[in-house]
């Protein structure tokens, strides 16, 4: 189970669902008669971004209940449509998953095109929808699928800039008011390892937190663009989203974002300010610099230091160190304090299906996961991180979520989400990166 639970009034999911049908209190009236489409005792999934995630993400929703079925999908390039199916078959092969019922995406559920998702979110029969198209998206894929009136798993991180973020947040809300589910893709918070160690600090195992190290030490997965003849700039840029600010965040949004998530989740709040620097060693392509080291301050004395990087043939090291005032602990590891406990359950479950798992249990249950808020502040955390590094300042919460007068406040990088669809899309100069000390963000 996952910390990012919201109560909802409902207990009784089917008692309310009739409660509403016989015009009971507005919030009730918006909640979905069931999580299965009409008449049916299937979990009818649709996927937005067809590629490595999406694919992944299809196959541990399938693995994660047997009543799941993909029925449609949405991708903005059509290759990424054609190869998902076989992709899917492929991964459940490995997983021993009978997918060939259940796998029932048809011509007439295939949406391609920047504007595909929105002929997707029009089917009336669809009950949980899966986001994993790139970061730049989130937002406004998210917003689109909860007005639609459809439960959402969307991947991490929530977005590239605050405005983003911040819309993320207003969706998760809207989602609460009407009753859908939002889980969110930083799966460590399934994960039992995490969840143990989590428990016993909260009981005060290690004392209070006052400090930690959290590191996404690691290669440059991708040191090429794949260009296709005849694409545009804005096609280009999807394929290839990994290498621009504008569609990724820079690494330590897209990738780093898991361990400050799990820096929050375990110190129980965002950092308050970040002061870090970072820049470019190695990289050709993009506008992303490839290293960042930043302090984040969550208040009261505690301080957690970041390291994010991107650079082959360095030292290797993805995780979380925090230590408390008796003791420390690895969240996804080792914990030492006063009267730890070795976890009940040993046996660890693949987070990736078990994110998927608890999502679709919470819905049954009628008490839906919400996780918008949780990632929208581990994201808007990292984006503190960044342009602190950009800029060579020191950066505050308040910057991102209350002073409008605030330089960063309103912070939109461009092309927009929406740019994409209106066909305003040009690409960023290979390799022009902010220089901190003129930067404006
Ligand atoms: N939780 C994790 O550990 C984890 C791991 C990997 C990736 N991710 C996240 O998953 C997301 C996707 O990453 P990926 O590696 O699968 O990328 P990918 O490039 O393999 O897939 C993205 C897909 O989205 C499609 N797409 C792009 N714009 C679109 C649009 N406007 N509408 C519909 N489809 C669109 C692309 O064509 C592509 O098929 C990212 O947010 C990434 O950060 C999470």
């Amino acid at each position: 189970m996952n910390t990012d639970r919201i109560q909802s009034p409902r207990r009784d999911f089917v008692k309310l669902s009739s409660a509403a049908i016989a015009g009971a209190a507005p919030l009730a009236a918006t909640i979905p008669a069931s999580i299965y489409a009409a008449g049916s005792d299937k979990v009818r999934v649709g996927v937005i971004g067809c590629g490595n995630r999406g694919s992944g993400a299809a196959t541990n929703c399938l693995e994660a209940d047997p009543s799941v079925e993909i029925v449609a999908v949405a991708d903005a390039l059509s290759d990424r449509v054609a190869a998902f199916t076989n992709k899917v078959h492929a991964l459940c092969q490995k997983q021993s998953i009978n997918s060939r019922q259940r796998v029932r995406v048809t011509p007439d559920t295939t949406f391609i095109g920047f504007d595909g998702y929105r002929k997707m979110l029009a089917m009336d029969d669809l009950d949980l929808v899966i986001i994993t198209s790139p970061v730049t998206f989130h937002p406004l894929h998210l917003e689109a699928t909860i007005n639609a009136g459809k439960n959402a798993f969307m991947e991490k991180p929530a977005a590239v800039d605050p405005v983003g973020a911040r819309r993320v947040i207003a969706a998760g809300e809207l989602a609460r008011q009407k009753g859908l589910a939002v889980g969110v893709g930083t799966q460590r918070r399934h994960q039992a390892t995490y969840l143990n160690n989590h428990r016993q600090v909260a009981d005060g195992a290690i004392g209070r937190i006052v400090s930690g190290r959290i590191w996404w030490l690691g290669g440059d997965p991708r040191v090429t663009l794949e260009r296709i003849p005849g694409e545009s700039d804005a096609q280009l840029m999807v394929r290839n989203w990994y290498q621009f600010v504008a569609m990724c965040g820079d690494h330590i949004v897209e990738q780093h974002v898991h361990n400050i998530d799990v820096a929050n989740w375990f110190i129980g709040r965002p950092p308050q300010l970040a002061l870090g620097f970072g820049g470019r060693a190695r990289r050709a392509l993009g506008d992303r610099y490839d290293f960042f080291s930043v302090d984040f301050d969550y208040g009261e004395g505690v301080t957690v230091h970041s390291m994010a990087r991107q650079v082959n043939g360095c030292y290797k090291r993805v995780g979380e160190q925090l230590f408390g005032t008796e003791g420390s602990v690895w969240p996804g590891g080792k914990i030492t304090g006063k009267g730890t406990r070795a976890p009940k359950n040993k046996k660890e479950t693949n987070p990736y299906v078990q994110e998927h798992a608890d999502l679709i249990q919470s819905i049954r249950e009628g008490n839906p996961l919400n996780g918008a808020r949780s990632v929208a502040e581990a994201t808007l955390a990292a984006i503190m991180g960044r342009i602190s590094a950009y800029t060579g300042q020191i950066v505050r919460w308040t910057d991102l979520t209350q002073n409008t007068k605030s330089p960063w406040y309103d912070l939109s990088l461009s092309p927009t989400p929406e740019d994409f669809e209106t066909g305003s899309v040009k690409l960023p100069l290979d390799g022009v990166i902010p220089v901190p000390g003129t930067a404006e963000a």
